[in-house]
């Protein structure tokens, strides 16, 4: 039988419980100290411990060889409340007993001294659930409290408990685990499983549990059902539905440079496996925005939480991020009116117009800046008009030009070719990525170009 990691690894001693210092410390020094209270109402959000300090309470105050307010975990009391067997520890959950039948019941049973222990401990979850009778009947009770009685009221909903019971009753409150706390609690669980895992798995769990323990804990048992032998990032944040952002900017990165194909099989990848498009959509947008800022900004830093991820749009030209910030706002709106994917795929498809609107299409793939590229046009003008006589340089400049195969292709009449020839020539053999080619008149009546070089 599979025993989830939540049931499994529940804290039996104070010194388990992770994060809860405040509640701990106050519950211990009470214990050790025989100051308990009557009334205890634990609040604080679900699956953080509430339920599992309230038992370590109630086998603290049983246990027949306590030490410094911690059970000793050994003896027949401590073992019986692990076992839920212990007949002085009365749980009740108040969502599932509404009733004043249940309120009736317990308090006759409060009449009752403790059967076997010292204290009788009546944990009442959900409190905030109880119905207005029952909150009346709970109240009497709390009025005369029965001697060697501890409640411990649970909730979730603080505010939905009424003035004359809170002021009865002990606050203490429970709050979200940090982060960290969180990672280390799920490797001490891995370690004792003998479970391989990535840290960064690890961290992604604890992130999205937002300090929920419980939460965290059955993530992992997620990541082991279905991550086999190793807990890596990519399970996780598979079976969570999570796309990671660099999966997310390497999408980005298509649709700059108009790879279609590869994009619209990322989608369809994507949908097909049940990722929420629309989330990832989302995403997008936000890649998109802070690839813009980065190139934008001179402190990119002081915006965005991890510059250094958008280093790599450094080459990419201010413009064509731009107009795919403009195609990935468009498709959202569209995706209002149709259903996700296609409009997706329609963004995607306009992203092959980026080539298009920007002459820099050449630059784009070859990874330089706009400036950069500009600096280097200067100077392949440059480099040609110093190795040609100014006419010659007239001549040649007013001429057609193209790029083809990476280089720059220029279409010259006849007559203008063989009055320069000789410079042309020059320029040729010294700058290979020029290439001349001669538009002729007369050999044919049809217009041709034909290669000289
Ligand atoms: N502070 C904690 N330290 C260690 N484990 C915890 C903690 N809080 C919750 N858990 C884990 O989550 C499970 C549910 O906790 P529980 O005490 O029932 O939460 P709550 O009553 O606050 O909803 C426990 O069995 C335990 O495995
Ligand atoms: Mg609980
Ligand atoms: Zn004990």
């Amino acid at each position: 039988m599979y025993l989830p990691f939540a049931r499994k690894y529940r804290p039996r001693f104070f010194r388990e419980v992770v994060g809860q210092e405040v509640p701990v410390r106050i519950l211990r020094n009470a214990i050790r100290e025989n100051r308990v209270a009557h009334a205890y109402l634990f609040a604080g959000p679900r699956g953080v411990g509430k339920t599992t300090v309230a038992r370590i309470v109630a086998k603290a105050l049983n246990c027949l060889r306590p030490e410094e307010g911690e059970p000793c975990g050994e003896c027949d009391n401590c073992k019986e409340i692990d076992r839920g067997s212990f007949p002085d520890l009365i749980e009740m959950d108040a969502a599932s007993n509404r009733g004043i039948d249940d309120i009736r019941a317990l308090r006759e049973a409060v009449s009752y001294t403790p059967i076997k222990g010292s204290y009788k401990v009546y944990i009442i979850d959900e409190a905030h659930m109880l119905t207005k009778e029952a909150f009346n009947a709970l109240l009497k009770t709390l009025e005369e409290p029965p001697p060697r009685t501890v409640f411990i009221l649970c909730t979730t909903e603080y505010e939905k408990i009424i003035p004359t019971i809170l002021s009865r009753c002990q606050r203490i409150m429970f709050t979200r685990v940090n982060e960290n706390k969180v990672v280390d609690y799920l490797k001490v669980i891995c370690e004792k499983e003998n479970i391989e895992f990535e840290e960064e798995a690890l961290r992604v769990i604890a992130s999205v549990s937002e300090g929920c323990l419980r939460d965290a804990a059955s993530l992992l048992d997620q990541a082991v059902l279905s991550g086999g032998d190793r807990i890596t990032v990519e399970v996780v944040e598979e079976f969570l539905g999570i796309i990671n952002r660099a999966k997310i900017r390497e999408f980005l990165k298509m649709l700059i440079d108009s790879r279609v194909d590869e994009a619209i099989d990322l989608l369809r990848d994507l949908y097909e496996k049940g990722y929420n498009l629309t989330k990832f959509w989302e995403n997008l947008e936000e890649e998109v925005r802070n690839a813009i800022l980065f190139k934008s900004l001179k402190r990119p830093e002081s915006v965005l939480e991890d510059p250094d991820a958008y280093r790599e749009f450094e080459s990419y030209p201010l413009e064509a991020l731009l107009y795919v910030e403009n195609l990935v706002t468009r498709g959202k709106i569209e995706a209002r009116t149709r259903t996700p994917l296609r409009a997706y795929e329609l963004a995607v498809i306009k992203s092959l117009i980026v080539k298009e609107i920007l002459p820099l299409s050449k630059v784009i793939t070859a990874g330089i800046t706009v400036k950069e590229a500009e600096e280097a046009g200067d100077s392949l003008e440059e480099r040609i008009k110093s190795l040609l006589s100014p006419v010659a340089w007239k001549a040649l400049e007013s001429a057609e030009r193209k790029e083809e195969g990476g280089k720059t292709v220029f279409l010259i009449e006849e007559d203008t070719y063989n009055t320069f020839s000789e410079e042309f020539v020059r320029v040729r053999e010294s700058i290979p990525e020029v290439e001349f080619r001669v538009l002729k008149k007369k050999v044919s009546r049809e217009r041709g170009t034909t290669s000289l070089f």
